[in-house]
């Protein structure tokens, strides 16, 4: 295919039940949506078919550093999040900046494949020679024409806790890492937390960054760092520019509290990320029956306000044994685990991991509007819930208006006379 030879999409159901949609794109960008467009003579058409074309999918909250790295050195016994953050101590001296590479790469193969083509990262920034921080900027460049990699320079170890890590974090910024991240209930104290939130807070503010941080990744009711997040933020205003991850605790949190929380989150216009499959895996680890499943508050945050992305946070890492790049397994989990069930509910998980998504990343041109980058997924399915529901084939994905992977559709070969091959998954009533 020449590199902007026109694409049209003919006969596409859109997430906004529009359907019988064609879907026109020219040098990158999508120029035209509408019924029965004519086709310009040097287009490359392809039939949807009535499958759902969608904005591609966005992962908020990811750590492409430690990603396929399952088994090295060993794996995490407990399972939990401790033990995961020892792990992963254990395996950084032995990492070389080839290998970072080559599995960071693997799963951007793996991540177009799914049609997930923006995926903001995480990257570990207390390994004083940062050979994380370089390889995934190496990576980031190397992927730019099929995906785009957001940085957060990410304090492990705790940005006080750790001697050298502020330093460090400093240093990732220097080089071009786009966020700055945290983990305030990793340091010493509460007040050590809180202290970090405000000096990171700052520093963003000074640089004119955003922020992301590991806040409040545990069920201990009393931790409290998103209050304080939403307070510097509002402070330092940086109003929807700020992103609290996890917020497990909020979970297990007073009711009253809560109340009282999430006007204040909405003030700051915080986005929220909760990461359903780490979620319901991590926490709970030191309850016996009843098991808190640990999943922040989703359907009372967005009923709020509040911006609700869901990230995939790990795969086959010393965290997650299992993962593949799949954003709608990802929602599917979120949905389960929020009881998100009404139809209202079920949209709103596939918001979660598309267009609220690029929201937390401040993506420019996402959406499928005139105008917009044609960036894309044509899925097997005939709107957001069924593509849920199936984990919904990824036909063609489209990046700037050129196709960059595809999946057959699924067949069965029931040979009866009168129907077709190709699987029909929709309910017949
Ligand atoms: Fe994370």
């Amino acid at each position: 295919m020449q590199e902007h030879q026109p694409l049209l999409f003919r006969g596409a159901s859109l997430v906004d039940g529009r359907v019988d949609q064609d879907v026109l794109v020219r040098a990158g960008r999508i120029a035209a949506i509408g019924t029965a467009l004519a086709a310009p003579a040097d287009a490359r058409v392809i039939e949807a078919g009535g499958g759902l074309l969608a904005p591609p999918f966005v992962d908020p909250h990811f750590h492409m550093d430690a990603t396929l790295s399952y088994g090295l050195p060993r794996v995490n016994a407990s399972g939990t999040l401790l033990e995961g953050i020892a792990l992963w101590g254990e395996l950084k001296p032995e990492l070389t900046q080839q290998a970072l590479v080559d599995r960071a790469l693997q799963y951007c193969d793996w991540a177009v494949a799914k049609g997930l083509l923006a995926i903001r990262t995480h990257v570990d920034v207390c390994d004083d020679r940062l050979l994380a921080v370089e390889a995934l900027l190496q990576v980031r460049k190397t992927v730019a024409p099929y995906l785009d990699l957001q940085l957060v320079a990410f304090p492990q170890d705790g940005v006080l806790r750790s001697p050298t890590a502020l330093a460090n974090l400093k240093r990732a910024l220097d080089l071009g890492v786009d966020v700055v991240g945290g983990i305030p209930h990793f340091e010493r104290t509460m007040a050590d937390g809180a202290e970090s939130v405000r000096l990171l807070c700052e520093l963003a503010a000074e640089r004119g960054l955003r922020v992301d941080m590991h806040c409040d990744e545990s069920d201990d009711p009393l931790s409290r760092h998103v209050e304080t997040l939403a307070f510097h933020t509002h402070r330092l205003g940086l109003h929807g520019r700020v992103t609290g991850s996890h917020l497990t605790s909020m979970h297990s949190m007073d009711n009253y509290y809560v109340s009282k929380l999430l006007p204040l989150m909405r003030e700051a216009q915080l986005h929220a990320i909760a990461n359903p499959l780490i979620n319901i895996t991590l926490q709970g680890r030191h309850d016996t029956y009843p098991k808190r499943r640990g999943m922040t508050r989703v359907p009372e945050l967005m009923a709020a306000g509040i911006n609700v992305a869901f990230g995939h946070d790990c795969v086959m890492d010393p965290w997650y044994s299992l993962g593949s790049g799949d954003m709608l397994e990802v929602a599917q989990m979120g949905l389960h685990v929020a009881q998100m069930t009404s139809q209202a509910g079920m949209r709103a998980c596939f918001d979660a991991v598309t267009v609220n998504a690029a929201r937390v990343l401040g993506l420019e041109g996402y959406g499928l509007d005139v105008g917009c980058h044609a960036d894309f997924v044509l899925l097997q399915a005939r709107d957001p819930v069924e593509a849920i529901r199936l984990r919904a084939q990824r036909l063609q994905v489209v990046r700037r208006g050129r196709v960059v992977a595809q999946t057959p559709a699924a067949t069965a070969a029931l040979h009866l006379p009168g129907r077709p091959q190709s699987v029909d998954w929709t309910l017949r009533r």
